[in-house]
């Protein structure tokens, strides 16, 4: 028997992606030629190396560790005392020194660090001398307002070169960087800056998005009447909107530089120092502050990085993802710039001023790797060929995926339109709270399946278990869990520890519990199924329902509401809330589903914006007024409510469910 899942989204998947995925026979092997320069360039050197590192973890992590660089080296590999992991016990070193500080005596000096592009089609390239010396510029900048080792800094800006130049200074000092992506609310700026007490805040004036100039000063201005911790905000100039700047509190980014000087030491840091706290979604209560250290994040970002992308000193590296996300801060700055990569950043939207703008970047830049989201695939599938067959892609050689499972035909199309069936394609699994890719294809060593993120990469030992911890069969579905701890595991929720062992530690014994349902099949390949939680992913993007549920009630009008996904074929999932309002306020109309729609938007952010709302007279619920959110599920989908209703409270809700259907 499978086991239940608590809630019942796996289950609702399993049934239909199983019954898919079964069907789906294709094998690709990597070709000769890419395999004769890969870095790991046969299944059986992965498999030779996968084993090593399961003989002797510590050994393998050590071996990998030491080709990076460390003030002192570690006394000890690893010390596990579950459910909290330490990596590199005793050594110091500084994340920005590994990606910037050695390439310059490395030869890649001089070479493109950062090749970006502005929506509205400006150019810059920076060079990793170049990207040194304005990183020391600010660090200075950050010190001489009293930024220190410890501190924590909140940046909110959209995709500029200075952003990854705010989070590399504030790593090269030893102060914690809380990213908040740039199209969350004001209200979401003030939870994260609070939460992690946050002393300064850098940001920009506004960001270019699809031809409009959005304003983020005025969102910052908003947070900062809640936010008592915050004594200095430094704005970068990026679309020149006029904004206001309160004296003494805001300055600008260029006046402050002007006066900073290049010279600037990187701080050799505790291997379990803070590096960053990155917000994340959960099935319950407010956002998790993710906390990730130095030593061991650095160690698997990098690595991971390299071996995944086979990443090669000619490559241009492009991922997609917006660096206020856990991609961009490993594989947009980290990773591959500790890997001294040239990295192609792009501002904007992917449809502006049409769909061909990707790939006329790809074209035009001479792009090699290229990493992407699902949602994003789909997107590009339904605005038609014609945009891809524009251009020239022929200087890909590498594709990759993450944020969610990729349906078989979504890869497929990926692979052949984009890659022309030449370039590999990796899907990664991975979470925030893992801090790098666990589950890949090596693209010159792994037979690839679409629709699987294949396996674990080496140190990385993950299992599909049952509720008791027991492995389950070939095909069978459980849940997806980490056996063992590896460097780049989130240390704690910020300010929360008994969250953070209850979340992650407490579903299945003396194991990471990863929130996802999967299979593994008889080639042990992992098909991830779906979260088993109320966390949904929308275009790649991951929301607790609960948090939407609570920005619904906070509106004047609404009683109740419960926020279930239903499958939607270009975001994977759309949000629907069902709600209740209060007796003797407004009518349930049109203009208020829209005000209810704009105002989750304010409260959260447009990502969180519920796709439909439907109004109902009451909930369904168990006899102890539990949400019965697996039939609002089967509702929202279009299906037959079936299973067990017998702990329903009042059976005529469901009827009256259904004919609001329509409305
Ligand atoms: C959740 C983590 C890691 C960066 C982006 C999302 C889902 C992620 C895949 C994949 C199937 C995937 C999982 C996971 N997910 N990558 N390749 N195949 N599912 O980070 O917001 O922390 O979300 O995204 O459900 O638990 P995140």
């Amino acid at each position: 028997m499978p086991p239940k899942p608590k809630n019942g989204d796996a289950a609702r998947n399993a049934a239909t992606s199983i019954e898919s995925v079964l069907k789906e026979k294709r094998v690709f092997k990597p070709s000769k030629a890419f395999a004769a320069t890969a870095h790991i360039s046969s299944f059986a050197a992965y498999e030779r190396l996968y084993k090593l590192a399961e003989k002797n973890p510590d050994k393998y992590w050590s071996d990998v560790a030491g080709k990076y660089h460390w003030f002192k080296k570690w006394k000890k590999v690893s010390l596990w005392k579950e459910p909290h992991a330490k990596w590199f016990l005793g050594g110091t070193t500084n994340v920005c020194y590994n990606a910037l500080d050695v390439h310059l005596t490395s030869g890649r000096k001089n070479k493109a660090a950062l090749i970006w592009e502005g929506e509205p089609g400006d150019e810059r390239t920076m060079t990793y001398s170049q990207l040194h010396r304005e990183v020391c510029k600010f660090s200075n900048v950050l010190k001489k307002r009293g930024i220190g080792k410890g501190d924590r800094v909140a940046i909110y800006m959209g995709m500029v070169p200075e952003l990854a130049i705010a989070m590399l200074a504030c790593a090269r000092l030893g102060a914690t960087h809380n990213i908040i992506f740039g199209g969350f609310s004001s209200q979401a700026l003030v939870d994260r800056i609070n939460d992690a007490k946050a002393k300064m805040v850098i940001c920009a004036d506004g960001a270019f998005r699809r031809g409009q100039k959005i304003n983020l000063k005025s969102a910052v201005d908003a947070a900062l009447k809640d936010t008592p911790s915050v004594e200095n905000v430094i704005v970068y100039q990026r679309t020149g909107e006029t904004v206001t700047m309160a004296e003494g509190r805001d300055h600008w980014w260029h006046d402050l530089m002007n006066l900073a000087g290049d010279h600037c030491d990187a701080e050799p840091l505790d291997a379990e120092h803070p590096l960053f706290i990155l917000y994340t979604s959960g099935s319950t209560g407010k956002p998790k502050g993710i906390l990730h250290t130095t030593g061991g994040y650095m160690v698997h970002a990098a690595n991971s990085h390299r071996m995944v992308f086979d990443l090669k000193d000619d490559d241009i590296y492009w991922c997609t993802a917006d660096i206020g996300w856990v991609t961009g801060h490993s594989y947009v700055v980290y990773g591959p710039l500790i890997n001294g990569a040239t990295v192609f950043m792009y501002e904007g939207a992917p449809n502006y001023p049409d769909w061909g703008r990707f790939w006329s970047m790809i074209q035009r830049h001479r792009i090699t790797i290229f990493y992407t989201a699902p949602t994003a695939i789909r997107a590009f599938i339904r605005a038609g060929d014609e945009w891809v067959n524009k251009f020239d892609l022929s200087s890909l050689r590498l594709l990759g995926t993450v944020g969610e499972p990729i349906n078989p035909e979504a890869w497929m199309w990926y692979y052949t339109a984009i890659g022309k069936k030449k370039c590999p394609v990796v899907d990664t699994w991975w979470q925030t709270e893992t801090g790098g890719i666990m589950i890949s294809p090596l693209p010159g060593a792994t037979p690839l399946k679409p629709g699987t993120a294949t396996r674990p990469l080496p140190g990385i030992s993950v299992d599909v278990v049952h509720k008791d911890g027991t492995p389950c069969k070939a095909n069978e579905g459980g849940f997806l869990v980490v056996k063992r701890p590896w460097p780049s595991m989130l240390r704690t929720i910020y300010g929360d520890d008994e969250r953070y062992k209850k979340q992650y530690w407490s579903d299945i014994a003396g194991m990471y519990f990863t929130g996802d349902g999967a299979r593994k099949d008889k080639d042990g390949y992992i098909w991830i199924m779906g979260r088993v939680d109320d966390v949904v992913n929308v275009a790649g993007h991951r929301l607790g329902t609960s948090e939407v549920e609570s920005a619904l009630v906070a509106h004047a009008r609404v009683a109740e509401a419960a926020v279930v996904a239903k499958p939607d074929e270009l975001k994977g999932s759309a949000l629907v809330a069902f709600v209740t309002l209060k007796s003797g306020g407004a009518n349930p109309t049109l203009e208020l589903k829209e005000e209810l729609r704009n105002h989750v938007a304010r409260e959260i952010g447009p990502i969180a914006k519920p796709d439909e709302i439907r109004f109902t007279e009451a909930l369904p619920k168990t006899r102890s007024g539990k949400i019965m959110r697996r039939l609002l599920r089967e509702l929202a989908g279009g299906g037959e409510v079936k299973g067990d209703v017998t702990t329903l409270e009042d059976f005529g809700i469901l009827e009256k469910l259904r004919q609001n259907d329509d409305d």
